[in-house]
């Protein structure tokens, strides 16, 4: 991409096709929020937001109030749900910019309905219960009575009735099943008492593809859109993939003799005389110093090794193989180029973690470029950029 050091190419027709996926496991009756919190885990939540409502998606999921308030400053009028818990400081622009939020107990409930009786408005409101993720949420045994609490607040609609699943990736899904089973005897209870909002929603990505019965009104799904384990995706046979490549290119190159010293404290010492490409990207941009001479890059379609040091700004290749490598010459970190691939989940599985943590902390100066797969119908064939978007992590 020309005039950029380091960027991420985002592809737009990839995120349509995984939402498709998506769409037609649960079918047209069962609502899609798509989560974009981190900022669409780092692929940018304003652009990723309006194309998974164009593809279908029904509503969006955010990790906080300055999120939401971000979609919202953008022209996003549909649904948006805080999925997190917000601080009493937040409240005032949640209810102004409607904003449904998740409560987790009833120790808010007076201000959120003070606060949107103030604004005459009426905040929705989804009861998160906690039945076995031991994150947020109200226990199973409370949820009757603090969405008795909510209905009572004229200003406060119960809109929504929610759990997160936390194994849905193990073998056994005992525990998940476990954690149906608690969620289904709140809802019951709750039906019984005549008060069942009208969205019920469980599942994530995969679970919505593993428990059929967490479908319920609604399912939440994240890297399912933007294609974050491949791996996992193929044992379950789900036709869905990648929408991401990091790229960066050469800005220097120089011939070094045998035994010549790469980066910091000497990490890498050359076997042989060889050439030496340095990449402006380093652990400021989100490629982890973890990495230091344990990861590879693509120059030309061939694999080259990272040697030496990651450090702040730049990496070092060694491309002494690679004769006809120039200065300038794209070098792919994560994704295509020619036969050879590779996998974020390649390099997350190199230093232990999974591939969306690698994402969420790609970071201000990875360009985010927007593109269009050019052998099919196109939205957009001109590649569109954002601006920068804010660097955000949740959890
Ligand atoms: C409450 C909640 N729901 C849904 C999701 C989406 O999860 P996934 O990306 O696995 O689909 C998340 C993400 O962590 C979440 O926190």
């Amino acid at each position: 991409m020309r005039g950029h050091r380091v960027w991420a190419e985002i592809d737009l027709t990839a995120l349509r096709r995984n939402i498709a996926v998506v769409r037609s496991e649960v079918g047209r009756r069962t609502r899609i929020m798509a989560v974009v919190k981190a900022d669409a885990y780092g692929h940018g939540a304003v652009q990723i937001s309006n194309h998974a409502l164009a593809a279908g998606c029904d509503a969006l999921g955010v990790g906080d109030s300055a999120e939401a308030l971000e979609l919202r400053d953008s022209g996003i009028t549909r649904p948006i749900l805080i999925l997190g818990a917000i601080i009493e400081e937040e409240i005032p622009q949640v209810v102004e910019y409607d904003v449904a939020v998740s409560v987790h107990s009833s120790d808010l409930l007076d201000l959120l309905d003070r606060e949107a009786r103030r604004q005459h408005r009426l905040l929705r409101v989804h009861l998160k219960i906690d039945t076995g993720m031991g994150r947020l949420g109200a226990s199973p045994a409370r949820a009757a009575e603090i969405a008795r609490e909510i209905v009572s607040r004229r200003n406060l609609e119960l809109e929504g009735l929610c759990t997160h699943l936390s194994s849905v990736a193990s073998a056994n899904g005992a525990y998940t099943r476990q954690q149906l089973d608690r969620f289904q005897e709140a809802v019951a209870e709750l039906d019984r008492l005549g008060l069942r909002p009208p969205i019920i929603h469980v599942a994530n990505s995969v679970g919505l593809f593993t428990f059929r019965e967490a479908h319920f009104d609604m399912v939440r799904t994240g890297i399912t859109l933007y294609g974050l384990g491949p791996g996992l995706f193929a044992r379950l046979n789900l036709s869905l993939h990648p929408i991401l490549s990091l790229k960066t290119r050469i800005a220097f190159l120089k011939n070094v003799p045998e035994e010549s010293a790469i980066g910091y404290d000497q990490s890498y010492v050359t076997p042989k005389a060889t050439r030496i490409a340095t990449c402006p990207v380093g652990y400021n941009d989100g490629y982890p110093r973890l990495l230091t001479n344990r990861a590879f890059a693509l120059v030309r379609g061939r694999r080259v090794p990272v040697v030496g040091t990651v450090t702040m700004d730049y990496i070092m290749l060694d491309v002494g193989d690679l004769e006809e490598a120039g200065v300038g010459d794209e070098v792919t970190l994560v994704g295509r180029d020619g036969l050879e691939e590779i996998r974020l989940e390649e390099l997350a599985r190199t230093i232990g973690t999974i591939p969306y943590e690698l994402t969420c902390g790609f970071g201000r100066r990875v360009r985010r470029v927007y593109l269009e797969t050019p052998d099919l119908p196109a939205v957009a064939r001109k590649p569109i950029e954002t601006p920068l978007s804010l660097r955000a992590c949740g959890s």
